[in-house]
């Protein structure tokens, strides 16, 4: 039964990257929002199922030194990639198996975070029971279990190429030879989906579109595999609570906000008082297709509501940025983008204050009562000082700013400190990805950093035996012909300032 996830992950790795929504920080500030008294994640213990190569778990435990951390999967291809980046960083409190989850986990022991990112939907029904199974028996008191799946209604938009695409590669039995034959279909059917006036015709377009920019491991594993499962968000509760866990929140907290919708999904919802049935019209009203539950023993206290009183007990970090000058007088929304050009609107002078104080401090977190008290301090001086008192607004717009994740939760306070040495080094993690030819590294905040073909070739001259002055010297052929050698020195203390802001640098 699980023979040909073996062989389909051993042929085409999913190429796992660092997940922020999964990191233990944010679900142990999500979890504590809610009311769950989460364990400290600089000190605790996490699994993950179908961890595949490490890259979202290998950086958790690089970054997090005095906690445990132990991965599954059933691909030993994946498996032993991810030991030999292990061992090349020399990492010991880092553990992947190679097990089949259908073996179970009782010889592990507890944990208080337990990670299923893309495995749900992914496995045979028997598998999708084992899964929930361990995440109810091996969850410590207070634990926080992340399962993600392929969501009902919306999947079945999907589901309608999936199926064409089946049908296509249905001759061929190797992995690859699928994979060439499903490009092959959308080749060749693009321009005769886009010319077509029926009703399904967009939607076959838009997804070949899709299809043809996302990697090849996702087209594989969505698309060619023989199981894609995607269920409602009623019956996944349903089966949570046939193993005794119950919802703590989704950790794309939006989603839950009937606020997200527009007035008439406002309207359609505001009757419906039981949290989890307004949860799934809302997936209907909005044709949701992914879910990232949190989940709980069924014994614990969870609030339906966001706690305003753990809010406030709550850290909080943000690499945002203003093109414009920050208005702090008025409530005029003002733009703010992420370094990956994601777009938020901040309305409130005390929000823009925390989100200037946010972006000097990254990768710090700063808790919620200095960045309340730096906000006040700021508009009291640069804005409208009337403006400077409304605690209720800055608390109300930071939760907004949360769920739309602009904003990062962690559970504590934690300053870092990076700068650029005289001689900078690379961190070990940073170095033995580099070694192993990867061209995605970890931050410290846990997202994917992609550096182009000059930030590669830059980092890995950072060995610590070399200064600016040096490196824009070993640089200055990565570079136009001619370029002014002050600009490349230049270019080079940017890139730097950069690794440094994403954490990828050691300790001076
Ligand atoms: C879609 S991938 C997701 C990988 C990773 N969690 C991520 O999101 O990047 C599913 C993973 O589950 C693993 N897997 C599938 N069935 C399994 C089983 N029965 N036991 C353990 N791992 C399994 C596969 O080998 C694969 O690495």
């Amino acid at each position: 039964m699980t023979a040909p996830t073996l062989a389909s992950y051993d042929a085409i790795p999913y190429g796992s990257i660092p997940i922020a929504e999964t990191h233990v920080e944010s679900l142990a500030a999500l979890g504590r929002l809610f009311g769950v008294a989460t364990a400290d994640p600089c000190r605790c213990r996490v699994l993950e199922l179908g961890c595949a190569e490490g890259g979202n778990l290998i950086p958790m435990a690089f970054y997090l030194p005095g906690s445990e951390f132990v991965g599954l999967d059933l691909s030993v291809g994946q498996i032993e990639e991810g030991r030999r980046l292990i061992e090349r960083v020399g990492l010991a409190n880092i553990r992947l198996l190679h097990r089949d989850l259908m073996d179970g986990a009782d010889d592990l022991g507890r944990f208080d975070y337990i990670i299923a990112h893309g495995l749900y939907s992914w496995v045979p029904e028997p598998v999708r029971e084992r899964l929930l199974a361990i995440c109810a028996g091996n969850l410590a008191p207070g634990g926080i279990a992340y399962v993600s799946w392929n969501a009902l209604p919306g999947w079945h938009s999907r589901a309608v190429m999936r199926d064409m695409l089946c049908h296509h590669v249905r001759a061929e039995a190797a992995p690859r030879a699928r994979l060439e034959a499903a490009y092959r279909f959308l080749d060749s059917f693009a321009d005769a989906f886009a010319a077509e006036a029926g009703d399904l015709a967009p939607l076959l377009a838009a997804e070949v579109a899709y299809l043809r920019q996302a990697p090849p491991s996702y087209l594989y594993h969505e698309y060619l595999v023989e199981t894609n499962t995607p269920v409602l968000f009623s019956d996944f509760m349903a089966h949570a609570a046939r193993h005794a866990l119950r919802y703590v929140a989704d950790a794309s907290l939006h989603t839950l906000l009937p606020g997200a919708l527009g007035p008439a999904g406002r309207n359609a919802v505001a009757d419906i008082a039981d949290p989890l049935a307004r949860i799934q019209y809302m997936d209907f009203i909005r044709a949701r297709r992914f879910h990232r539950s949190l989940l709980t023993h069924a014994g614990e206290q969870v609030s339906s509501e966001p706690d305003g009183d753990a809010l406030r007990e709550l850290a909080f970090h943000a690499d945002l940025a203003s093109d414009d000058e920050i208005d702090l007088a008025s409530a005029a929304p003002q733009a703010y983008a992420t370094a990956t050009g994601a777009r938020y609107a901040v309305r409130h002078p005390l929000a823009k204050a925390a989100m200037m104080r946010l972006a000097l401090a990254y990768p710090d977190s700063v808790g919620y009562r200095t960045l309340y008290r730096d906000a006040v301090g700021l508009v009291a001086a640069h804005g409208d000082e009337a403006m400077a008192g409304d605690e209720a607004a800055f608390a109300a717009e930071l939760l907004d700013l949360l769920a739309w994740d602009a904003v990062r939760a962690a559970a504590t306070e934690r300053a870092y400190g990076f700068e650029p040495a005289a001689r900078p080094r690379a961190h070990a993690l940073a170095r033995a990805q580099l070694d192993a030819g990867a061209d995605c590294l970890a931050s410290v905040r846990h997202t994917a950093v992609q550096p182009d073909t000059v930030g590669l070739r830059l980092l890995g001259l950072l060995d610590g035996n070399r200064d600016l002055d040096a490196l824009a010297r070993a640089m200055a052929d990565a570079f136009p012909a001619g370029e002014d050698p002050a600009m490349v020195r230049q270019s080079c203390e940017q890139l730097l300032w950069t690794f440094a802001r994403n954490g990828l640098l050691a300790e001076a």
